[in-house]
C-alpha cells in the first residue's frame, strides 16, 4: 500500500492497493474494524452499503471466513446508498449484488437490512418510506440527520456517486434524507441518499477501481472543489481506497 500526500484541494485519506483484490481486502478489514469500534462505542454499527460493481469483491470477503467471522452482524444495521427503480431480483439491482455476494452468507437478522424499494410505481413514497426507515433505526427526530458509523460509495467515470450525478436538483437538497432521481445511466429511475446524509456519516469510503476512473479520480482529488460538479466531492474528507489503475492520473508526491 502507498499513502498519498494529501492533495491541496482535498483532506481526503487516500490509499493505493495494488490491485483490485488488495483494495477488496484492505476495504473490507476496514469495514470490520468500523464494525467492532462502533460497537464497543455505541453498541451497533450503521453502515449503508454502495452499488455498482467495484464493492462486490469487498462484499464477498466480509462473507466469508475469516473476515466474516470477525463481523459483530448481530449488531449491524444495513442500508443502502442507492439503487435503481428494479425488482430485487434484476440484474441491475443493487440489493441483488450485496445479497448475492453478502447477506445471503452471513447471520444478519433479516429486520437490521432496509432495501430501497426503488421499483414502486410511486417513487417519492418509496423515499418517503425509506428515510422513515431510517428515522427509526437512528432515532432522529424530523429535523435531525442520521448519522451513519460508515457510508460506502463508489465513483462514476462522470464524477458521479451513490445515484448523485453532475448537475442534479438532488446535490442541493438539505433535508431530504433520501430522494426519488433521474440519471442519464440506465436505468435512468432511482432512488439516492442525499448529501446530508453523506456530510452526517462519522466515516465514509470511496472505493475506486480501474484505469477508466483514472481521469474522474484525479479530478475528485485535485480538482477545483465543487461538489456540484463532481457529487463524490461530497466525500473529500473521507477515505479512499483505489488501486493503482485508477490512481495512476494523480499526480505522485
Ligand atoms: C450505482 C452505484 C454508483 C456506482 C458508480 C460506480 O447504483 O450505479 O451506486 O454510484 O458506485 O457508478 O460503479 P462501478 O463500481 O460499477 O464502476
Amino acid at each position: 500500500m502507498r499513502g498519498y500526500d494529501r492533495p491541496v484541494t482535498t483532506q481526503a485519506r487516500i490509499t493505493v492497493a495494488e490491485t483490485p483484490a488488495t483494495l477488496a481486502e484492505a476495504a473490507a478489514r476496514l469495514i470490520v474494524e468500523a464494525a467492532r469500534e462502533a460497537v464497543a462505542a455505541r453498541g451497533r454499527f450503521t453502515i449503508a452499503l454502495a452499488g455498482g460493481a467495484t464493492p462486490r469483491e469487498t462484499y464477498a470477503r466480509l462473507g466469508h471466513p475469516p473476515l466474516r467471522e470477525s463481523m459483530p452482524w448481530d449488531r449491524t444495521w444495513v442500508f443502502f446508498g442507492d439503487e435503481r427503480a428494479v425488482p430485487p431480483d434484476h440484474r441491475e439491482s443493487n440489493y441483488r449484488m450485496a445479497h448475492k455476494a453478502l447477506l445471503s452468507a452471513v447471520p444478519l437478522p433479516l429486520a437490521q437490512v432496509f432495501r430501497m424499494r426503488a421499483e414502486m410505481e410511486d417513487q417519492e413514497a418509496a423515499a418517503a418510506e425509506y428515510a422513515e426507515a431510517m428515522l427509526k433505526v437512528f432515532g432522529t427526530g424530523p429535523d435531525e440527520l442520521p448519522r451513519f458509523d460508515l457510508v460506502l460509495l463508489g465513483l462514476g467515470i462522470d464524477g458521479h456517486t451513490a445515484s448523485l450525478f453532475p448537475g442534479s436538483p438532488a446535490l442541493e437538497e438539505r433535508a431530504q434524507r433520501a430522494l426519488a432521481v433521474a440519471g442519464p445511466n440506465p436505468p435512468h429511475r432511482r432512488m439516492t441518499i442525499t448529501p446530508p446524509v453523506i456530510e452526517g456519516a462519522r466515516e465514509v469510503l470511496v472505493l475506486v477501481s480501474g484505469a477508466s476512473k483514472a481521469a474522474a479520480l484525479a479530478l475528485a482529488l485535485e480538482g477545483p472543489v465543487d461538489p456540484k460538479a463532481i457529487p463524490v466531492q461530497l466525500a473529500r474528507g473521507g477515505t479512499w481506497i483505489v488501486d493503482a489503475a485508477a490512481a495512476s492520473a494523480l499526480s505522485r508526491r
